[in-house]
């Protein structure tokens, strides 16, 4: 049988190590491309049966025709959300699958290692010892213990931030839009969960209907001196809206491992460059600001369970008429599936 060839956009050096790992007897013939997939590059997988591809890259309606001209069966997201895929237009098409859950432990740990630096001033205390200044002034932080978590999302990641959170002895309030029933979890209503918190994490997916649900109004409802964590997906936050926020005195702290217009910057090194978005540039320029580059995933664990499911998913589709992670329109619509694919959905 011929091997199943993979067009992997947006290769990394990280993603090439774990994939070889997981494919380490030569059963996909893996292409591993620098480039992003965009309307510019998807020629670049012509000949190939399955497109590979991560968080920025853009599965536009454009892309999604010329690839299934092209031929291709399948595009395997490397990642679990797929806000970066026009999932209705792809539907009859062209099958998409993602991979649900990789470590939501690396997410839920790296959103407490932003919040833990943000409100210690770990970021600052490591630049000044480093120098030997070992003045205290100006790192006076709070105790989290008895303090009020707002969690927006209670799925896999929420739900280990949470425990996370009650480790440290904090009450949790939380909201989603399908609360978990039984899970012994205060869930409210989310204008509550904004007046109420102290620190509001996002662990939600980024749809239409939330897109910006932090925007100046419900900033406005914020207690001063909130921190917000989003390690969810960057237009969860209006930008502007946020950095205005933080200029006002409004916000505390911003801790952020996502950014609205991050397909442009993140995960590139422009350090000899001058970055061209204001936005961005000044709330790097805040000292209460932490900003880390879509790391939150970043971990062994996570890098070698996504290249195993990833290649799981190719191998599932191809050989049987199962597609267990196929994400489609009408199930994330009708949220009837859960993705739990008996059958592929077309
Ligand atoms: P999940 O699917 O297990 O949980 C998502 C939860 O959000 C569910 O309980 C769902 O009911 C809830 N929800 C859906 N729509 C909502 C809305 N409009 N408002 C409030 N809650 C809503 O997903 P998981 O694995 O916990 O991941 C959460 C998010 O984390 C992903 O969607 C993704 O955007 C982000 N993520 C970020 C990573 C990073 O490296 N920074 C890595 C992995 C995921």
């Amino acid at each position: 049988m011929e091997k199943i060839k993979i067009a992997f956009f947006d290769a990394k050096e990280y993603d090439r190590q774990s994939f070889m790992t997981s494919n380490a007897e030569d059963e996909f013939e893996i292409l591993y491309l620098e480039t992003r997939l965009s309307e510019a590059t998807c020629k670049l997988a012509e000949g190939y049966d399955v497109v590979c591809v991560f968080v920025n890259d853009d599965v536009n309606r454009t892309v999604i025709d010329s690839l299934s001209e092209m031929g291709v069966k399948l595009i395997a997201l490397r990642c679990a959300g797929y806000n970066n895929v026009d999932i209705e237009y792809a539907y009859g098409k062209i099958h998409i699958v993602r991979v649900p859950a990789y470590s939501p432990y690396a997410v839920a740990e790296h959103a407490m290692a932003l919040l833990l630096t943000s409100i210690r001033r770990i970021h600052k205390a490591y630049i000044r010892t480093k120098d030997f200044n070992f003045s205290l002034n100006g790192l006076t932080g709070f105790d989290l213990h008895g303090k009020t978590v707002g969690v927006v999302g209670t799925g896999k990641i929420g739900r280990i931030f949470i425990d996370i959170c009650r480790g440290f002895g904090m009450h949790v309030i939380a909201y989603d839009k399908f609360p978990a029933k039984d899970s012994g979890i205060e869930y409210v209503e989310l204008s509550e969960l904004w007046e109420r918190a102290d620190i509001i994490s996002f662990h939600c997916p980024l749809t239409d209907e939330n897109r910006h649900m932090v925007n100046a109004e419900s900033i406005a409802r914020m207690k001063k001196g909130v921190v917000l964590i989003n390690t969810s997906r960057g237009a969860l936050i209006d930008s502007e809206a946020l950095l205005e926020g933080i200029k006002q005195r409004k916000i505390g702290a911003a801790c952020l491992d996502v950014y609205e217009e991050e397909s442009n910057v993140f995960f590139h090194d422009y350090s000899n460059h001058i970055v061209n978005d204001d936005v961005l540039a000044r709330l790097i320029s805040m000292p209460n600001v932490i900003l880390t580059s879509h790391q939150a995933f970043l971990t062994n664990e996570a890098l070698g369970n996504i290249a195993d499911t990833t290649l799981d998913n190719v191998r599932e589709f191809f050989e049987r008429d199962t597609c267990t992670n196929e994400v489609c329109y009408k199930c994330s619509q009708l949220n009837v599936c859960e993705q739990k694919h008996e059958k592929k959905c077309f």
